[in-house]
């Protein structure tokens, strides 16, 4: 049965869908005012995927100034804080295109230059996922994770073109 796909920017009205998901789907959590102080000061960047009107992924970002990681600069960055599709909903390119939607917004409401996250080493989908957006691996970041677990770090420039794949269109 053909499914409505809707990539949006998210809303206060989301954010117990949202904090559900990653319930769901990561073992990191933050408290209800971190979800709102990204809403409301990043929200150009903090996208949701609906699938016929259920929230089933989202991407949040926030804006940072710093040293870059691709580039010893100082620089904006984004930083991809959380990413999550709900199991069901997976491998149908939702992660896909919210990231390029933030990545997006990321650079043309925010001016970012570079977009940044961390990842699990062991977390095979996602590393496959960022490094099929253009992300590379800079660094390692020894026991990043409360568990002791190790993170790459993964980056790429936003430059002109933010996606150099085919993607299925936005309905
Ligand atoms: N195994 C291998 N590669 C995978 C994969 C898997 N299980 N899931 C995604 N990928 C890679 C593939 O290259 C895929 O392209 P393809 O389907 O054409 O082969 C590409 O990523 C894009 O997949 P997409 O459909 O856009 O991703 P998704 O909507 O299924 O979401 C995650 C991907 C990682 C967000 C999702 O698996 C998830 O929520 N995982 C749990 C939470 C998590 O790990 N978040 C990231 C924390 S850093």
């Amino acid at each position: 049965m053909p499914r409505r796909i809707k990539i949006r920017t998210a809303s206060r009205e989301d954010v117990d869908d949202i904090i559900a998901i990653n319930i769901e789907c990561l073992p990191e959590h933050y408290p209800l005012s971190f979800w709102l102080e990204h809403i409301e000061k990043w929200g150009k960047a903090f996208y949701v995927a609906e699938v016929d009107g259920e929230i089933a992924g989202y991407v949040m970002c926030r804006v940072e100034q710093g040293i870059g990681h691709l580039k010893a600069t100082i620089r904006k960055l984004g930083h991809i804080v959380s990413v999550a599709v709900k199991k069901r909903y997976r491998r149908l390119g939702l992660a896909t295109m919210m990231m390029i939607a933030s990545m997006t917004a990321l650079r043309d409401e925010y001016g970012v230059e570079e977009a940044y996250l961390e990842v699990r080493v062991s977390n095979e989908p996602a590393i496959k996922l960022y490094q099929k957006l253009g992300f590379t691996i800079v660094k390692r970041l020894q026991s990043y994770y409360l568990d002791g677990e190790d993170a790459y770090l993964m980056a790429r420039e936003l430059g002109a073109e933010i996606a150099e794949i085919n993607v299925p269109p936005f309905y």
